[in-house]
């Protein structure tokens, strides 16, 4: 086969190669689950240690650190009078650093504590909206590769988060910055909670030791961590949410951390919600070679092997069941493989099934802009890679059904 592009990747469903997902409900020990009780005791375990093991790694310990935070901003009258704002720092240590700016958005009008989106993002708090309380952290940015704080850059990625429509819907968001966990580059293991924790590992960091992906997804636990004690949050109803390297980050926060009450995948591609077998755009090799850090080492070994991986992304997205989970494509990102996006979600639904639950009720891709909600949510939109208002309304409408929002 050749491939005429430059990452020698395929775009070609013909040249998709024959392949058999893993089975399920088959355990290792070659026993076959039958029914929901079995699938959480004995199976669902099982499949999050192969992820923990041969993909995203492993932590130092259970819960490394500890939990504090320190609120230091409330304000009632945020956003011309629509919300409350609230800024919270987050520690992971008894130390100052590494630690985590918390940024939460509630509507003020409103009877109970607010169900809320969380995510993580890429440029800093300040650049989500325009509030000058905001400050400006001495940060890692991604666009330079290093740190620098920048006024220029206020609100420049509001459209990614539109607060206050999410506001308007009675839902609040509570967002940080991902690099206060771990910056995004290929020798972050000595920075953020990487710096802080990995001393725990001893002299070498073993071959299932967490890539940046379980970072971030570690630092939304603790987001949520904070979420349980905050009398103005409705902690049974916070949707995790995340684009593209954030989308699998949140698939594996919500895979692992069960108090998520729905998880958001926009965009997610290889390593999130597509399948590998596939092999159709980004593949593991391509994405282990730019990305190094973001899985653990044995991933490699995957690398052109993807048949021989004991499991595949629809596997990641069962382990979220009965919670629902919602995967969204874009029409024009083939880089991220919609078709195998959609192939994930679907294959996921026999572990939704016993539940009760109808998973992702369509036979076949839906046609574009056509969202599909059963637990298991799916939607392809026309356009490119990225988190667009309209990936936002169908969030809400999937929250709004199976949150049952009354305000
Ligand atoms: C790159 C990478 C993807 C990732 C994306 C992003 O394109 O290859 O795997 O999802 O960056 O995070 O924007």
């Amino acid at each position: 086969m050749s491939l005429n592009n430059p990452f020698q990747v395929n775009y070609d469903e013909i040249f998709v190669p024959n392949y058999t997902l893993p089975e399920l409900f088959l355990c290792l020990d070659g026993t076959e689950i039958k029914d929901v009780d079995e699938w959480m005791k004995k199976r669902r375990p099982e499949i999050l240690e192969l992820f923990k093991t041969h993909m995203y790694g492993r932590l130092p310990e259970e819960r490394p650190g500890c939990f504090r935070y320190e609120i230091f901003d409330t304000e009632k009258n945020a956003l011309g009078g629509i919300a409350i704002r609230k800024q919270v720092k987050i520690y992971f240590t008894e130390k100052e650093d590494p630690s985590l700016d918390l940024l939460i958005y509630l509507p003020v009008d409103r009877k109970n504590p607010a169900p809320i989106f969380t995510l993580l993002h890429f440029y800093g708090n300040h650049t989500v909206t325009e509030e000058k309380a905001i400050p400006i952290r001495p940060q890692w940015d991604r666009t330079y590769n290093k740190y620098i704080p920048d006024e220029n850059t206020r609100a420049s990625h509001s459209k990614t988060i539109p607060v206050r429509k999410i506001i308007s819907r009675g839902y609040g968001v509570a967002t940080a910055y991902y690099g206060d966990i771990a910056p995004d580059i290929k020798d972050c293991f000595s920075h953020g909670v990487f710096g802080a924790f990995d001393h725990i590992f001893g002299e070498k960091r073993p071959s299932d030791a967490w890539g940046a992906i379980s970072a971030w997804a570690f630092g939304l636990s603790r987001i949520m961590d904070y979420c349980e004690i905050d009398q103005d949050i409705d902690s049974k109803k916070v949707a995790v949410v995340g684009h593209s390297r954030l989308g699998k980050t949140a698939l594996w926060a919500g895979a692992q951390d069960r108090r998520f009450a729905v998880v958001i995948s926009n965009n997610s591609g290889c390593g999130g919600a597509a399948l590998s077998r596939r092999k159709f755009g980004e593949t593991l090799r391509v994405i282990n070679n730019a990305f190094p850090h973001w899985f653990c080492d044995n991933f490699k070994k995957y690398n052109e092997n993807e048949e021989n991986l004991p499991f595949d992304q629809h596997m990641l997205i069962s382990l979220i069941a009965p919670g629902p989970v919602y995967v969204a494509s874009a029409d024009e990102d083939l880089w991220a493989d919609p078709k195998g996006e959609f192939l994930s979600a679907k294959n996921a639904e026999p572990v939704y099934n016993p539940f009760g639950l109808e998973g992702l009720p369509c036979d076949d891709m839906p046609d574009l802009d056509r969202p599909v909600m059963g637990a298991i949510g799916y939607h392809i939109r026309k356009g490119g890679h990225g988190l667009t208002e309209c990936d936002w309304d169908c969030y809400m409408n999937f929250c709004d059904k199976h949150f049952n929002y009354k305000g």
